[in-house]
């Protein structure tokens, strides 16, 4: 008997080749290319502007690319049936820039949204669910009946992740989740991330500013600077490397602060 083949798990859950991306003759991305592993926690820095979100609603399919390709789960996004595009969501979890609950909704039924969507539970399942995914990123059931406008930032944040894995995602995308948190609420965010993905083996997409995530959660960091991803590294190769921004952004009074604090 041959001992059991382990199922591989270092495949790509994201490859992008060659992206092209362009609103009129701007041209915002030109020749990207960029892998994601499964299991890895990637951050993804750049300058402002630099198009980290156009780069994330290209991959998720929320921009159509002017060139290139994008696969997830090695399904290439351009051929993708109907029914291999709502498979993707569904293994997909999102958390936008700007938070996207709906505002009218309580807390429970923005969490539940995706699982009224895309599942037949029954109501009383889905909301043991939604419950269920609201205590695991640390809120209390008091918030459950609450609006988002009743909630303070960092409860946003986490009502957004919250409702990003409502569906048991692979991946998941976060765009600046620690963005107008206090540091003490950063950390514990970058650690609840942290935690995720080591306990459900998630993929983590996640764009960033903030050097202590990068530092304290990041296996690899991706940065976006002249058009492309010029490299995928780790904080520490990162810190080495040649290119002026890299440099700036790694041994700059931040980067270094951030460095010493890790
Ligand atoms: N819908 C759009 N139409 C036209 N231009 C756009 C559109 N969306 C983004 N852009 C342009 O694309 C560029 C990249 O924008 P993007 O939002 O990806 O930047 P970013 O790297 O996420 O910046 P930040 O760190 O400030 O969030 C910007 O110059 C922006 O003006
Ligand atoms: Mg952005």
């Amino acid at each position: 008997m041959t001992a059991p083949i382990e199922k591989p798990t270092r495949e790509n859950v994201v490859e992008v080749r060659g992206l092209l991306s362009q609103f009129g003759d701007r041209v915002i991305h030109q020749d990207l290319d960029l892998d994601v592993q499964r299991g890895e926690v990637v951050g993804v820095v750049g300058g402002s502007g630099t198009g980290k979100t156009v780069l994330l609603n290209s991959i998720i399919g929320l921009k159509q690319p002017e060139g290139g390709s994008v696969k997830l789960f090695g399904m290439e996004r351009e051929t993708m049936t109907k029914a291999e595009a709502a498979e993707v969501e569904r293994r997909t979890g999102v958390l936008f820039q700007q938070g996207a609950l709906f505002s009218s909704l309580t807390v429970l039924d923005n969490v539940a949204s995706p699982l009224v969507e895309h599942t037949d539970l029954p109501a009383k399942t889905i909301r043991e669910l939604a419950e269920m995914k609201i205590a695991m990123v640390g809120l209390k059931p008091e918030s459950h009946y609450l609006k988002p406008a009743e909630l303070s930032g960092g409860m946003r944040k986490r009502v957004g992740l919250a409702r990003a894995m409502a569906l048991d995602p692979e991946l998941i995308f976060l765009d600046e989740p620690t963005a107008g948190l206090d540091p003490i609420g950063a950390a514990a965010f970058d650690q609840l991330i942290r935690d995720l993905s080591d306990d459900l083996d998630l993929t983590v997409f996640m764009i960033t500013h903030d050097l202590d995530s990068l530092y304290a959660i990041c296996d690899k960091v991706a940065v976006l600077a002249d058009k492309h991803v010029v490299a995928k590294a780790t904080v520490q190769e990162l810190e080495r490397s040649d290119h002026p921004w890299i440099k700036e952004y790694f041994l700059g009074p931040r980067g270094r602060a951030a460095h010493k604090a890790a």
